[in-house]
């Protein structure tokens, strides 16, 4: 039977490399502006990207790169500020709320979609306008989301090395995807692996500040979304200062949790240290953990390493329960609520 997931989650690297063949063309507007910050408006699936380049970038951005999920713009973004309207279905009503904002204040604007009204939005506004191919899940789109995003940013100026980062990482993501993929059997297959020990348990993800914090966000949005199942993400160092106290009860709950640590060889020593404590305070309270260390020779590549895994064993994960990872009946139902009676309101 045809399963799109499969066949999305398989592209990955093939939507990191099409990004580059996309046409990223920004008017010179766009370039040698002196920007207080970036700000990413975006929600879900179409948002993660730029928390992932955000962490990648930091090194070199000369200004904040920010994802703002909300509506409007905060009071802050002014006509200094390039906001960067990140929608795959071009319809969502935060990120279209956001970009009206973008324009009352005089924004420069670069939109990134597959269609919709942010797309009507833009080419009506002569926005600079990036379009990402259709018919995919927004959150199965991330190859293609992500790496225009970057990309964007490196024509105006304001990164460099992206094109060279993306290469990199999607030949890393190749070098995985054997391993990964449903005709490599159980116990060959990490994602396939991780999901069986996943099978009626609950997962918790602990990542760090700086390096994985993205990705733990990725993982517990692909468990809800494809796996339908709750799931919980935090990050080191500040969990130490809460979180830690919350594994006492109740007793049937914290024996169904599997606590998934993400571990990057760039994660600062004190951080690792404090893991490997934190590890040792909390095991014996819960079900199991289970650590995945990044894989690859640059930190883009190590992040989209852990992010190609949790992928896979979310969808394994939706298989050994028998659901449809694709659909997602209750966002669309929100949606449809959201938007039911709205036509001739004022
Ligand atoms: C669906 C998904 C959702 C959407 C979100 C925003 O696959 O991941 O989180 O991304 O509802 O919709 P878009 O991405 O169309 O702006």
């Amino acid at each position: 039977m045809f399963d799109p997931m499969s066949v999305w989650l398989h592209e990955m690297p093939e939507q990191l490399r099409g990004s580059m063949c996309l046409s990223i063309d920004l008017p010179p507007q766009y370039h040698h502006v002196k920007y207080n910050a970036v700000l990413i408006c975006a929600m879900g699936g179409s948002a993660i990207g730029g928390d992932i380049l955000s962490t990648a970038a930091a090194q070199q951005a000369p200004c904040p790169l920010l994802v703002h999920r909300s509506y409007g713009l905060p009071a802050w973004a002014d006509a200094d500020t390039l906001v960067c309207a990140v929608s795959y279905s071009g319809n969502t009503e935060e990120t279209l709320s956001a970009y009206h904002a973008a324009v009352e204040r005089g924004c420069l604007r670069v939109v990134i979609s597959s269609g919709g009204e942010l797309t009507r939005l833009a080419q009506k506004n002569g926005d600079a306008l990036i379009s990402v191919p259709g018919s995919l899940m927004p959150r199965a789109a991330l190859g293609w989301l992500f790496a225009s995003l970057a990309l964007a940013l490196e024509e105006i100026g304001l990164l460099c090395g992206m094109r060279k980062d993306i290469r990199a990482t999607a030949e890393m993501l190749e070098e995985m995807r054997p391993e990964l993929v449903p005709e490599n059997e159980v116990r060959y297959n990490p994602a396939r692996a991780l999901a069986r020990s996943l099978q009626g348990q609950l997962p918790l993800i602990w990542g760090c500040t700086g390096t994985t914090e993205a990705v733990a966000r990725r993982w517990k949005a692909q468990f809800n979304e494809n796996a339908k199942i709750p799931a919980w993400h935090n990050t080191l160092p500040e969990l130490d200062h809460n979180e830690i106290m919350g594994f006492d009860l109740p007793e049937e709950i914290l024996q169904r949790i599997v606590l998934i640590l993400l571990r990057d060889p760039d994660d600062p020593p004190r951080l690792q240290k404090r893991m490997d404590i934190t590890r040792a305070l909390v095991e014996s309270r819960i079900h199991s953990v289970v650590e995945v260390p990044a894989r690859g020779h640059d930190p883009l590549s190590r992040l989209f390493s852990l992010i190609y895994l949790g992928d896979y064993a979310s969808y394994y994960l939706a298989k050994g329960y028998g659901l449809d990872p694709v659909v997602i009946p209750r966002i669309d139902a929100l949606k449809s609520a959201m938007t039911a009676g709205e036509q001739g309101e004022a």
